[in-house]
């Protein structure tokens, strides 16, 4: 997407040191647009934990390429060892952050691919950089599609309104910034645009980080699109009012069976959309479906971070970036970073593949190659 007119991905091998990988340091936005190289392993853990990159198809990639970096690094000497230093490399990446599946199911696609083939360090490397540059590539590609299906519902509305505005409400960043480039839950909306519908976009501030107030609204100036930031908890009022059309949001963990795990508050507001018959619809490339977890309330992993993320607030103050505390003092806060919205008030899913029911016949018609391995519910009789 384009930055300045400048198209740019959120991560990129540097063109003249390949031996470095580059990103986009999303905890200056909006203020400031900074890049950051990095050429260690434990640079892309820590810019990982520390959200310089975040998002789920994004921390997927940065996974991806931090295998690449570990293989630059890990001891060269033998296989033995180099496949020693992967693999203590891939237990600190996925360690960094724990709901978004993407980062494991990329991590392990690329110790699968180098204990598949390559006899020497040299093409163990070269695997390496080759797993983590097409699962970048795929995550792009996959997004691009999930916009082509998901303008299709965009445009339906935009028909029923007879060409009146489209009004849908995101919550936190699934736009370009958290993949590697189109965004998912923004997708559909840039490709509606460039359609020629009249979009515009209720975009919630997402406390405590303001992954909406500062990236989504940031993304949707920069390509033009009409948004207006809301506090999160004025989606329920909106929706009551006619508001809202439609709700789209991304996914950071969706079970096979259709549980959707994503940013905190993400599940009052699919709560506010069922009270109010409003279409909820999560779009999420196949990299961010677990098809080991049946119950995403009882069994998706939900982060906490540290409680200083709710008791300060950062923002512009005279052309400098500051921190001020917001509560008192001595109090102390939880910090939950996701919630699990269940599939029952998901009224579709927006793959890559197509659009599909938020349930697990939904979600294997469109990914039949899952049928035979999903672990079978136990009251579930099968012939
Ligand atoms: O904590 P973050 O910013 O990495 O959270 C992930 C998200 O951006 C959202 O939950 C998003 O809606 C999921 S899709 C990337």
């Amino acid at each position: 997407m384009n930055v300045a007119g400048k198209p740019y991905r959120t991560i990129w091998l540097d063109q003249e040191d390949t031996r470095r990988v580059n990103i986009i340091d999303q905890r200056h936005l909006p203020h400031r647009f900074i890049v950051e190289s990095l050429s260690e392993p434990e640079q892309m853990a820590r810019a990982i934990a520390e959200m310089h990159v975040r998002g789920a198809g994004l921390i997927g990639a940065a996974a991806g390429f931090g295998m690449y970096l570990s293989s630059l690094t890990a001891h060269q000497s033998s296989l033995d060892s180099f496949l020693g230093d992967m693999a203590s490399s891939a237990e600190m990446l996925i360690s960094t952050r724990p709901t978004a599946v993407n980062l494991s199911w990329a991590v392990h696609r690329v110790l699968a691919a180098i204990a598949a083939s390559g006899t020497t360090v040299e093409d163990k490397i070269r695997i390496c950089l080759d797993s983590a540059r097409a699962i970048a590539d795929e995550d792009a590609d996959f997004c691009r599609r999930i916009g082509h299906h998901g303008a299709e519902i965009i445009a339906e509305i935009s028909e029923r309104k007879a060409g009146a505005t489209v009004n849908i409400l995101t919550h936190c960043n699934a736009g370009w910034l958290a993949f590697v480039d189109y965004g998912t839950a923004t997708s559909p909306i840039y490709a509606a645009f460039e359609q020629g519908v009249d979009v515009h976009v209720w975009v919630d501030e997402t406390r405590p980080r303001n992954q909406g107030a500062s990236l989504t609204a940031w993304e949707l100036g920069q390509q033009g699109i009409p948004h207006t930031i809301i506090v999160d908890n004025a989606g329920g009022h909106l929706m009551q009012h006619g508001k809202v059309d439609m709700v789209i949001t991304g996914s950071d963990r969706t079970t096979f069976t259709g549980d959707v795990a994503n940013k905190i508050g993400t599940y009052l507001k699919a709560l506010a959309a069922k009270d109010n018959d409003i279409p909820f619809y999560v779009a999420l490339p196949s990299s961010t479906f677990d098809w080991t977890v049946r119950d995403g309330v009882k069994d998706i992993p939900i982060e906490q971070r540290d409680g200083d993320e709710v008791r300060y607030i950062e923002g512009l103050a005279e052309n400098e970036i500051i921190s001020v505390l917001i509560t008192p003092e001595k109090s102390t806060a939880a910090n939950y970073a996701f919630d699990v919205t269940p599939a029952r008030l998901v009224t579709g899913l927006i793959t890559e593949r197509g659009i599909c029911p938020a349930s697990e016949d939904g979600i294997l018609s469109l990914f039949p190659e899952h049928r035979a391995t999903v672990p079978h519910s136990s009251n579930h009789f099968r012939f």
